[in-house]
């Protein structure tokens, strides 16, 4: 049976669309089983059920204790059995819990060329402090946020006169091209994850790969 994808949002979803529209080519290795969100408002909801994917809203409001929320989180992904669990624009920390229960089964995609600019206002980062180059990169979730390891990381330029809104455009055409195909290599097995180890076509990789074009 062809492995399931969860996929996590909280806004617009344009990540979770590119994962999808991936999944329905005639060689993808797995299928989008449940979209989830913490915003009801997210319109990534609306996208994915437009696209035919089960998707609803799991709000963090009335859960006293994140832990309670996460737990509720993780019997929602955990029904569904995914192989794999992709944050697309999560914007919650997730606890320990929730990222054992997944380990090496818990990607996310951060708009930076990891380890640089950790957290929020990436683009804005980059911009101030005068990188020439800036881009995204896919990882295997552990505790520390956007500390685990890399699997594969997209560069772009950055322009003299880039603005946040310009940068950020360029960053996201090329998400919408590594996190898919990071995705299939996992559900295909080309690429685990063994603890802070990532191995690719069973060799340990000490770095990301770099996204070119001609990768499939
Ligand atoms: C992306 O920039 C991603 O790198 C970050 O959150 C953003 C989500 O955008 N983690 P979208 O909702 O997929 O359009």
């Amino acid at each position: 049976m062809i492995p399931n994808l969860v996929i996590l949002i909280s806004g617009r979803g344009s990540n979770m669309r590119s994962l999808i529209e991936a999944s329905h080519k005639p060689h993808a290795s797995y299928r989008v089983a449940l979209v989830l969100s913490d915003q009801p408002e997210a319109a990534g909801l609306n996208v994915a059920a437009e696209l035919g994917i089960p998707a609803r809203a799991l709000p963090a409001q009335g859960f006293a204790r994140r832990e309670a929320y996460d737990q509720c989180l993780c019997d929602a992904v955990h029904a569904a059995q995914p192989a794999l669990v992709a944050l697309a624009g999560f914007m919650r920390i997730l606890g320990p819990a929730f990222v054992h229960t997944f380990a090496g089964r818990l990607v996310n995609i951060h708009p930076s060329l990891l380890p640089l600019y950790k957290g929020l206002h990436t683009h804005r980062r980059a911009i101030e402090a005068g990188d020439v180059q800036h881009g995204a990169t896919v990882h295997y979730v552990t505790e520390e946020l956007d500390g685990g390891p890399g699997i594969l990381q997209a560069r772009v330029p950055v322009l003299p006169d880039d603005d946040v809104p310009a940068l950020s455009a360029r960053v996201q055409q090329v998400e919408h091209r590594i996190f898919p195909l990071a995705v299939q290599w996992h559900c295909a097995g080309r690429i685990a994850c063994r603890g802070d180890q990532v191995f690719m076509d069973g060799c340990p990789l000490d770095r990301p790969l770099i996204w070119n074009e001609s990768m499939q």
